[in-house]
């Protein structure tokens, strides 16, 4: 490894807590972690209490021990900032640093995450002790990189609805309104007479009598993710500073929506994520789901769109995946123990989907502390658990970091999100569950897809999907009808909905898209759990919405329910609109745009997924049972085949 950088061919790595084990163990850990193949661990990111056990009294001398037995091994060393659990003195010092919950109750310590990001003095403390250990350990030869905290948003820490924040949050409507009209007017403000005349009046959107203010509430988690970036860059700031040509990432979650990553990237040299695929399998975010029969692996798709998703947030090297399940999880309802094969299909699909590096979580099996039952490398007794034996066998590391060659992009908005799922009008429907559907039907297709932010350069890719991009201003507008003169594009329901405000267009959906998609909203039906209605035989569950076609062609009509003979999706030229959440259907409507841009069409069975990666085909299945492949080789369960 060149010293103080992350390999430039596929690693591995682990997360490592030296400060839970003793000390005379360290030196045989880090030998051992070399002999599995190992590159670099991660260590550092909850260990405030052990670094500075009293107010600026700071204890480095394990630290430096800890670092040095690693380096010896000729081990990188990621280090995280400690920021993600404010040890109980700072807390007795300061309790105002403690988050509110939407109930109004102030959070405790006893876990993490106990503080809301807004609080300056809580900021003044991450940005100290970010400092101090970036000025004490910035320049080391074994220090590769950092990590900032540790999973934004993870234990519902977004938003706290304290008097902390409502005072931040003020400040932000100040700064982003200039005045009480032009904030009342965004607002609609005059509907149920909610026109401020003071910024004092204004409060967070909680303990509301009815449902607050969409276009409050989505303010509301535009300031949160906003202080969430601005807590991660007053750290990024310091060590960038302190710690020349080391990389800063954070580590993000799959499915997470809080939080708006875009923005966190921009400040990191790349994000990075934490992929727990059991743990993905109860968040209903694809139709006809069986958990029961994904529990142990996962879905390739729920694991693959977030691979997909944090290498588009930003261009250039990464991502990784910081944290990688290496056996059985401890934070689901259930947590079974995934099947042989498993740890290796999850490291080889990271790479294939572009992954830089995989580091499992984690090391050891904790014997102290909330993560008692969660699975490591070893376990309790130290002996490899069965994780730590896949890793010995799997021979990944050193392949090359090749690009995706994707000819298709998924647009995505965290925005869109925020105000889709304030407003989600059938129980069930989501954002994600909307986007993940598209991704799914894709991906069963054999097509490899970017996910990339709306408002991204969208030059090159044949096919360009919005599967709920609802916020739709007359500039996003522009850059959509630029991009889509060079391809095909389809957009899903909801799509130019609104405008930023959270308002709808006063022309109605989709706005300022209505040339593009040389169509309009009729009507959209929100069906129950149980309901459904058809459209070309083909069954359409949750959400049914129907066009008014201007220039656009009919597709096809609703077969039935009170959108009967109505149009459910239309093409305009290249452009097609896809209204109707209706697994097969939208598998139809996309098989023929791919064929129509020229693009291969591979229908696969579920569980099996092709990637691409440089000039490497990868096959991976994630079923329980064997499969044909298109070519008529037959794939193992739980295993991977590169060709
Ligand atoms: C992650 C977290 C880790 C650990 C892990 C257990 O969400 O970042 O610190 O708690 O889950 O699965």
């Amino acid at each position: 490894m060149a010293a103080s950088s992350l390999p430039t061919t596929f690693s591995l790595g682990v997360c490592y807590y030296p400060e839970q084990w003793p000390e005379d163990r360290w030196d045989l850990y880090a030998t051992r972690m070399r002999e599995l193949g190992l590159a670099w661990a991660r260590i550092g990111e909850f260990a405030w209490s052990r670094i500075e056990p009293a107010p600026e009294q700071y204890t480095w001398d394990w630290l430096d021990r800890a670092i040095e037995s690693l380096a010896n091994q000729d081990l990188g060393v990621v280090l995280g900032t400690p920021t993600g659990a404010p040890p109980p003195w700072l807390i007795e010092q300061h309790p105002d640093i403690l988050p509110v919950d939407p109930e109004g109750r102030t959070r405790n310590l006893g876990s993490r995450k106990h503080y809301d990001h807004a609080s300056p003095v809580y900021r003044e403390h991450a940005r100290r002790i970010a400092q101090a250990m970036a000025e004490r350990y910035g320049q080391h030869e074994a220090v590769i990189g950092w990590q900032i905290d540790n999973e934004w948003g993870e234990s519902d820490s977004t938003r706290s609805y304290g008097p902390v924040s409502a005072a931040a949050f003020r400040a932000w409507l100040r700064n982003r309104y200039g005045s009480l009209e032009r904030l009342n007017e965004a607002w609609g403000g005059v509907f149920w007479s909610q026109e401020y005349s003071d910024w004092d009046q204004i409060d967070p959107p909680n303990l509301t009598m009815n449902d607050p203010n969409p276009s409050h509430t989505l303010d509301f988690y535009r300031f949160s993710s906003d202080a969430i970036v601005d807590f991660q860059n007053l750290q990024v700031e310091v060590i960038r500073a302190a710690s020349p040509g080391r990389f800063i990432t954070h580590n993000g979650m799959g499915h997470f929506g809080e939080v708006d990553y875009y923005k966190c990237a921009e400040m990191l040299d790349f994000m990075s994520w934490d992929s727990y695929p059991t743990g993905q399998v109860d968040k209903d975010l694809l139709p006809d789901f069986d958990p029961d029969y994904w529990a142990r692996t996962g879905h390739p798709d729920l694991t693959g769109l977030n691979h997909d998703l944090i290498r588009g947030l930003k261009q250039g090297p990464g991502p990784i995946v910081m944290e990688q399940q290496a056996g059985q999880i401890n934070w689901a309802k259930t947590n079974p123990l995934p099947p042989d094969g498993a740890v290796a299909l999850w490291t080889v699909q990271a790479w294939a989907h572009g992954c830089g590096a995989v580091s499992y979580f984690r090391w050891r099996a904790a014997v102290g502390g909330q993560e008692i039952m969660h699975s490591g490398l070893l376990r309790y007794d130290e002996s490899w658990d069965r994780g730590g034996v896949e890793v010995a066998n799997l021979q990944i590391t050193g392949a090359p970091l090749d690009p995706i060659p994707a000819r298709v992009v998924l647009l995505h908005d965290y925005e869109s999100l925020w105000i889709s799922d304030l407003q989600p009008h059938a129980e069930g429907w989501s954002y994600w569950k909307q986007f993940t559907l598209f991704y799914s039907t894709l991906r069963r297709l054999g097509a490899d897809v970017d996910i990339r932010h709306v408002d991204s350069n969208l030059d090159g890719y044949d096919v360009i999907v919005a599967p709920a991009i609802q916020i739709v201003d007359q500039r996003r507008a522009d850059h959509l009808v630029s991009a889509a003169r060079n391809a095909s594009l389809v957009v899903g329901p909801r799509t130019g909905f609104r405008q930023p405000t959270g308002q709808v267009h006063p022309d109605g959906q989709p706005g300022p898209l209505r040339d593009l998609l040389g169509c309009s909203l009729l009507n959209f039906d929100a069906l129950r759990p149980k309901m459904s209605v058809t459209v070309d035989d083909e069954e359409v569950t949750l959400w049914a919405e129907s066009y008014r076609t201007e220039r656009a062609e009919v597709m096809f009509r609703y077969d039935n329910g009170p959108l009967k003979g109505q149009a459910a999706v239309v093409r305009n030229g290249r452009a097609f609109t896809i209204g109707a959440f209706s697994p097969i259907l939208i598998g139809r409507v996309f098989a023929h745009v791919l064929t129509e841009a020229g693009l291969d069409v591979t229908p696969l069975d579920d569980g099996v997924r092709v990637a691409r990666r440089g000039d490497r085909t990868v096959w991976l299945n994630f079923a329980e049972d064997d499969h044909r492949l298109p070519d008529g080789r037959t794939i193992d369960p739980v295993s991977f085949l590169i060709d």
